[in-house]
């Protein structure tokens, strides 16, 4: 048997290098006259180790990272093929620390199979949820997911069944899945991985939607920035359709489904999910006042289910496997695994699949391993810009959207970021107003005003005009955003100001003139 080696094609990967391995290793294949399949798989989401070069042995598949070009030709000396010690020895993938600890689920396959082949999708388990769903009604897929828990990973973590239940039970002539793959939120990347590394496992949930609801036509709308995804979920499509697994007859059923890629033009707001129903239609993404929902009236004026990447591609697993054995992760009414991400100022970033309920500092301290700087953990920003920072105080909030609410913050997307004691947290406060400005769809006036205002207020305050008035006065205006603003785009900017004053009142309160000058 020929070796296969694995080298990801995952932007993550690429940008660490893996393209200038790929070639290094071809090279020296070439020059040795060894004969050797390369495969570009996903990323397994140990960013630091990336990138992470596999080889299938004997044994088992065996890792070696992170490589750079000049360790190629000394692990051919080293006998890598067949899994030979080297400094870059890893051993085998499953049980290197950071991933030995995760409940892999939606990302079982990530790095571990070629993400173009449907064959080795199938030889993974592939595939089996798509064909119980053929075989049931559309009411009893909607019941397996609903009774599953799962809950939308895109941010509100809305009942993705209640949802799709609101779907099937409005009769029109057409109906749209539109996958949610915009992925603004700071530090992830979550969605991205699993298009880069399994996107027949999106395409499986999306066909599953598609059945439980009615809708014939689904619609990825995939960020500009992420050409790779772009590319790898077009010719995923085009397979699909060729293997029959989208099309008139989905699986050889009387079930027909067929989807395309959209790219959307680069704003955050699209993300949100009216905004984005207008940029796919051609318009400016603006916001929509709900209701209509876009369940009743959504894209095109139809019944529309819009779901992120995160929430589609956990749902193979749920039809394949039950909706018991699912639920049977989590805590309280988070159910199933989030991919939490890590990043920022962290020693170990990448992406950690686990059942909710692990704490935030067994995410920072013992899977992130800490800051990268190795100063204290100042903050951890949760869910995004629109997500609160929590200082070390609150590192024993478990991860569950009902805690982390609790607590005046949010998962959202459930991208984390971490900060050291150099943070300045009203610099954060601003960043977070600034933000709000630059993206404000501009449709109501607490956040296009608003997030302006904010900017012009804490920036007196660190310029230390009146700065009791200024606290009084940004707590107002956070109060009016929170309440006022139609989307959460405005209304929850307040969640990052409001945090990071609660939390580290010092910062706001910078140092006199006449003391900062002595
Ligand atoms: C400003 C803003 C940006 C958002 N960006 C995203 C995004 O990038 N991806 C996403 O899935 N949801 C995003 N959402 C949430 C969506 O509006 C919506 O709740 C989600 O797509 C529903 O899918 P889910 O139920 O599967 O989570 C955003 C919301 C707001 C207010
Ligand atoms: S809160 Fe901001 S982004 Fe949302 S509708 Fe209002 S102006 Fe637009």
């Amino acid at each position: 048997m020929i070796p296969r080696i694995y080298i990801p094609g995952d932007s993550g990967a690429l940008a660490l290098g893996a393209e200038k391995v790929a070639k290094a290793v071809r090279a020296e294949l070439a020059e040795r006259g060894i004969e050797a399949k390369i495969v570009r798989n996903g990323s397994r989401g140990a960013y630091f180790l990336e990138p992470m070069v596999e080889v299938a042995t004997a044994n088992g598949r065996v890792a070696y990272g992170p490589v750079k070009p000049s360790d190629v030709k000394s692990l051919f000396d080293c006998g890598f093929l067949t899994g030979g010690h080297h400094k870059r020895w890893l051993g085998a993938p499953d049980k290197i620390p950071f991933l030995a600890r995760q409940t892999r689920l939606t990302f079982a396959r990530c790095g571990v199979t070629d993400p173009l082949s449907l064959d080795h999708y199938k030889a993974h388990g592939g595939l089996k949820g798509l064909q119980n769903a053929v075989a049931m009604t559309p009411a009893e897929v909607v019941k397996q997911v609903t009774e599953s828990g799962l809950r939308g990973r895109g941010g509100a973590g809305f009942p993705t069944g209640i949802k799709w239940k609101t779907v099937l039970d409005t009769s029109a002539d057409r109906k749209y899945i539109v996958c949610n793959a915009d992925e603004g939120d700071s530090g992830t990347f979550a969605d991205r991985m699993i298009m880069e590394g399994d996107p027949f496992v999106l395409i499986e949930g999306m066909a599953i939607a598609g059945i439980a609801t009615g809708a014939t036509k689904g619609f990825i709308y995939i960020r500009s920035e992420y050409p790779h995804a772009v590319a790898v979920m077009q010719k995923a499509v085009e397979i699909a359709r060729k293997a029959g697994v989208l099309g008139v007859n989905v699986l050889g059923s009387a079930n027909s489904f067929d989807m395309e890629v959209r790219v959307g033009a680069g704003a955050y707001v699209c993300g949100e999910e009216t905004a984005l129903l207008d940029s796919l239609e051609g318009k400016r993404g603006q916001v929509r006042a709900k209701p209509p929902l876009p369940a009743h009236k959504g894209l095109f004026g139809k019944p529309t289910v819009i779901n992120n990447v995160i929430s589609l591609a956990s749902v193979p697993v749920i039809m394949d496997k039950g909706a018991a054995f699912y639920k049977d992760f989590g805590m309280g009414r988070s159910r199933g695994t989030i991919p939490i991400q890590i990043a920022g100022n962290v020693k170990y970033p990448g992406l950690c699949e686990a059942a909710f309920g692990m704490t935030l500092g067994e995410i920072v301290d013992d899977i992130g391993g800490g800051t990268a700087t190795g100063r204290p953990v100042k903050a951890v920003q949760v869910g995004g810009p629109l997500g609160a920072y929590f200082p070390r105080a609150l590192f024993d909030t478990p991860f569950d959207y009902e805690a982390f609410a609790a607590k005046d913050g949010l998962i959202g997307h459930a991208g984390i970021v971490v900060f050291d004691d150099s943070a300045d947290m009203l610099k954060q406060a601003r960043f977070a107003m600034e933000f709000c400005a630059i993206e404000s769809c501009g449709k109501c006036t607490p956040c296009r005003i608003g997030s302006t205002r904010g900017v012009e207020v804490l920036d007196r305050l660190s310029q230390n005009v009146e700065p009791e008035k200024q606290i009084a006065l940004v707590t107002d205006l956070c109060n009016t955003m929170k309440f006022g603003s139609l989307c959460a785009l405005g209304g929850f900017t307040p969640y990052p100001v409001m945090s990071a004053l609660n939390h580290f009142p010092d910062d706001f309160r910078p140092t006199p003139v006449a003391e900062a000058a002595e």
